[in-house]
């Protein structure tokens, strides 16, 4: 897609579908007036015969206006005026690409440039221009005999209000598309079956990273340097399966060696049955989606390089398949961590703590100035917050806050769950330093518990994204999050 910033009034616009907003109740934006003057009153026409009211993701097409350069006219309801926030600019765009997807239009411009949201500057628009457009111009094929259509869409362009604007907005438009295909990377990751999508193939998808970028240097380390290295834990999850583990460091220098490190840690589950924990065979296919955790730090770290942020940053990523097997770990076996601690694995299903507990302790090396982990840990957070949260939880609160404001503004939100003292109990073992699981109650803290005995010493955070990272139904697939909080998080450090 090419993206630009275009001047000119809105009437003298060359394109195939110019964009202009409606608000509640039938009142023109500036740039509708515009074009309602030199079509003779046409959109007042359509507003006050009721085709289109200005409610918030309304859309009618206007083919072939008489008066203006543009081929179509795609009026968008964009609502109350005076509410116009974030949350409605998202839901606008949204609305507008959707309608533009159905058409055979191979340039779109918007007209929006009085749009602004209360709460957010043009740029922040901007972004969410371009990066929408990614995100609806991503198609699934790959496991498809017939590949489909790309999106007839070859350009997009957007008004400035003032021309001393544009540079902000071209650098804008520039950001959202790489965060987009960024998105759609983690997408195309998680959507990937499992038998094509294994460790091997995230640790390869890492090299290629690596190839492609100047600034980043992957290596992987094989299941023996890592028995090496004592992952006990790690290694018990992949016991039962005939795919290697892999633990995939990426290290992204973008500024001198020197430097400390932000770290993001992703769980990496290619399938997760549960193990001889088995998981029950409804919906298990969604198990694939096990390493959005993963695919969201490797997308994330291809995206900082392009963005060529000023930090360094290592990504780390736990592979693993979660299988039964001869070899399989059985409930109530023991294992000793890199760490030194003793686990009891009381349900092998809790996998995704036992292969982040050692990358957490392996991250410490880098002595990280924070660390996040994604990971699709826990089904109570997919019955704590649906689809919509990442759940979060921290052992800093400066951290968490600083996580929190990231995902408000970029629309990738997490709610923070407690991290007390009080749930640690949860966890106590008669016969190990600490058990893998701490009962049916509080699941999603009890598993950040788990966590955050090995980040004691550490700037921590967690992000539990098992009811963010894909939908179900008749619209499964991934959603490519929490990339765009995570870029917005290491764009906003020094
Ligand atoms: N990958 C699952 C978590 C999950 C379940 C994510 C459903 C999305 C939808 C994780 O490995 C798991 O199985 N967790 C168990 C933990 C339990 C055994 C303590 C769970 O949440 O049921
Ligand atoms: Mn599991
Ligand atoms: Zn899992």
């Amino acid at each position: 897609m090419r993206y630009s910033v275009k001047g000119g009034s809105p009437d003298k616009i060359v394109t195939d579908c110019l964009v202009v907003s409606i608000w509640a109740n039938g009142r023109l934006s500036d740039e509708a007036k515009i074009l309602d003057d030199k079509t003779k009153k046409l959109i007042s026409v359509l507003v006050s015969g009721g085709d289109i009211g200005g409610n918030l993701g309304e859309t009618l097409i206007v083919h072939q206006p008489t008066g203006i350069s543009a081929k179509r006219v795609l009026l968008a309801g964009a609502g109350d005026k005076k509410k116009f926030c974030a949350d409605s600019a998202k839901k606008f765009i949204e609305s507008i690409f959707k309608t533009c997807g159905k058409l055979k239009a191979s340039s779109v411009h918007l007209s929006i440039g009085s749009c602004e949201p209360n709460d957010r500057d043009r740029n922040w628009v901007a972004t969410q221009i371009s990066q929408e457009v990614e995100i609806t111009g991503y198609r699934y094929d790959k496991t498809k005999s017939k590949k489909l259509k790309p999106w007839s869409t070859k350009a997009v362009s957007i008004s400035p209000k003032l021309s001393s604007h544009r540079k902000g907005l071209e650098s804008s438009l520039k950001r959202g598309q790489s965060v987009g295909k960024a998105i759609n990377q983690a997408r195309e990751l998680g959507n990937l079956p499992g038998n094509i999508c294994t460790p091997t193939y995230l640790a390869q998808q890492a090299m290629d990273l690596a190839s492609k970028n100047r600034r980043i240097s992957t290596k992987v380390l094989s299941e023996k340097q890592m028995a090496r290295l004592g992952m006990g834990s790690l290694l018990s999850v992949s016991a039962g399966s005939a795919e290697d583990a892999k633990l995939i460091e990426m290290r992204y220098q973008g500024t001198k060696a020197t430097s400390q490190p932000y770290a993001i840690v992703g769980k990496g589950i290619t399938f997760d049955t549960g193990g001889i924990s088995l998981k029950s065979s409804g919906g298990m296919d969604e198990m694939k989606f096990d390493m959005c955790g993963a695919a969201s730090v490797i997308a994330t770290m291809g995206c900082i390089a392009e963005l060529k942020l000023p930090i360094n940053v290592v990504g780390l990523v736990a592979a693993a398949e979660n299988m039964p097997g001869s070899k399989a770990t059985k409930p109530g076996d023991i294992v000793t961590t890199m760490s030194g601690k003793t686990v009891e694995i009381l349900n092998t299903d809790a996998e995704g703590r036992l292969v982040l507990c050692d990358a957490l302790t392996y991250v410490e090396r880098f002595k990280p100035r924070t660390i996040i982990d994604i990971a699709t840990l826990t089904g109570a957070a997919v019955a704590t917050f649906g689809s919509y949260a990442n759940a979060l939880l921290s052992n800093n609160q400066s951290l968490a806050d600083a996580i929190l404001e990231c995902g408000e503004f970029s629309m990738d939100r997490a709610w923070q769950l407690p991290l007390w003292d009080e749930y640690q109990h949860l966890l106590k073992s008669n016969f190990a330093d600490i058990a893998n699981i701490g009962g049916p109650r509080a699941g999603t803290i009890t598993a950040a518990c788990f966590l955050s005995r090995f980040t004691e010493k550490q700037k921590w955070a967690h992000l539990d994204i098992a009811g963010s990272a894909w939908f179900s139904g008749a619209k499964k697939g991934a959603t490519g999050r929490p990339v765009s909080l995570l870029v917005e998080y290491l764009s906003r450090q020094k």
